[in-house]
């Protein structure tokens, strides 16, 4: 292809830029924590959606190194084709057992995991409704499924019960939503979902990519936290937030975690997570399995950021859990905060269009197990600083 014909690209990207919109990514020279290095700087961290810490826990380290020695490396292929080794087959049975669901099976990440399931419960002819937040891996589900999508407003669920009503002739019907929305930290209202789901005969599934590991009793997810085992069809997870490491995972009824295993597309036909990966997730269940206390320690952490925050004279939105939205506004100014908290040593992302609603950029503050209370000191007096340096308090 010739220059020329790239040209629209280059004009989008200068766009980007001058609208403040254009994603830098920074390379970080150290293990993901509490701190990480960038550019040869120590930084606070609070942009990793590493909630429990485990992402650089010695004993996930060593299960994986363990593991590299039984197994090697990579899983050869597809299971279906090549077959599924023990470690695999053990993560899913933990998991099961973890969430008190009937059965589980995993993928390559939480976003595979939704493409997976949509398009093989879902088709021509059937009909979806789905939070009008909803996740990008979701939406891009739901196109791939052919079925119709219908948006309901965000956790509205007179608004859902309005459309189900009025679309009751269709062949299948499924019911999606986030668990915990990312950008806001709110939590899906699923008790209710689960109540319109059941009256309507309709399927519900719940993407808890955010609260697993964060909500429920030692962070057993939404459905635990709820209350709802065996009322939810399809809970989709992933291993890549506060499990630490990368993967996604599917709990549910068992026909169709056994369907999945015959029709989710990522699972036949693209490798499955590598052998240090899995055995790093077994061991961050057996820690969650077996203590509760990096779960009580992340939600105290929590509090502790947001009360502050608040306390500063910030807006922190409708957050009920440990994703605390900095709200600003515009993305220029987002970014320029950004830009001020990390030459004051704290690494925070702001978040702009497309990722949330023009007009509503934020920085986005994640709490995780692995700040100290002096760490947490350190970033409010930090967030203070710049905020009145930025006149946003
Ligand atoms: C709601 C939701 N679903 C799915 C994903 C994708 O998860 P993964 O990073 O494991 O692909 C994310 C991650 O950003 C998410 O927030």
């Amino acid at each position: 292809m010739s220059n020329d014909a790239l040209a629209w690209i280059e004009d989008e990207l200068a766009q980007l830029d001058a609208a403040g919109l254009r994603t830098r990514i920074r390379t970080i020279d150290s293990p993901m924590d509490a701190r990480v290095t960038i550019g040869g700087q120590r930084l606070l961290n609070f942009c990793a959606n590493n909630y429990l810490g485990l992402a650089n826990h010695p004993r996930l380290r060593d299960a994986a190194k363990r593991a590299i020695d039984a197994f090697g490396i990579g899983p050869g292929a597809v299971r279906t084709i090549a077959g599924t080794m023990s470690l695999h087959l053990e993560l899913e049975q933990k998991l099961a057992e973890f969430k008190h669901a009937e059965a589980c099976i995993t993928f390559q990440s939480g976003f595979t995991a939704n493409l997976a399931t949509v398009p093989a419960l879902m088709g021509d002819g059937d009909l979806i409704f789905s939070d009008e937040l909803n996740h990008a891996s979701i939406i891009d589900a739901c196109r791939l499924s052919k079925a119709r999508t219908i948006r309901y407003a965000h956790n509205d669920v007179d608004d859902l019960r309005r459309k189900l009503a009025a679309h009751g002739e269709f062949r299948r019907r499924l019911i999606v939503s986030d668990g915990v929305f990312s950008m806001d930290g709110d939590i899906a209202p699923l008790d209710k979902l689960c109540e319109i789901a059941e009256a309507h005969g309709a399927m519900l599934m719940v993407d808890d990519a955010h609260g697993e590991g964060v909500l429920g009793r030692g962070g057993r997810g939404i459905v635990d936290h709820f209350g709802l085992h065996g009322r939810v069809d399809i809970e989709v997870g992933t291993l890549s937030k506060a499990f630490g490491v990368v993967g996604g995972l599917v709990a549910g009824k068992k026909p169709i975690i056994d369907w999945l295993r015959q029709r989710g597309r990522p699972f036949l036909f693209s490798s499955a997570m590598t052998v240090p990966d899995v055995a790093a997730c077994i061991e961050a269940v057996n820690i969650l399995a077996e203590s509760d206390e990096l779960v009580a320690r992340l939600w105290e952490n929590a509090r502790i950021l947001r009360e502050g925050m608040q306390s500063l004279g910030f807006d922190t939105g409708h957050s009920q859990t440990p994703i605390v939205p900095l709200m600003l506004g515009e993305a220029p100014l987002a970014q320029e905060f950004s830009r001020h908290l990390f030459a004051r040593g704290l690494f925070a992302m702001a978040i702009g269009y497309p990722t949330v609603p023009m007009g509503k950029a934020r920085i986005r503050v994640m709490n995780s197990a692995a700040h100290s209370p002096a760490d947490l000191e350190e970033a409010l007096d930090i967030f203070a600083t710049v905020g009145k340096e930025l006149k946003v308090i």
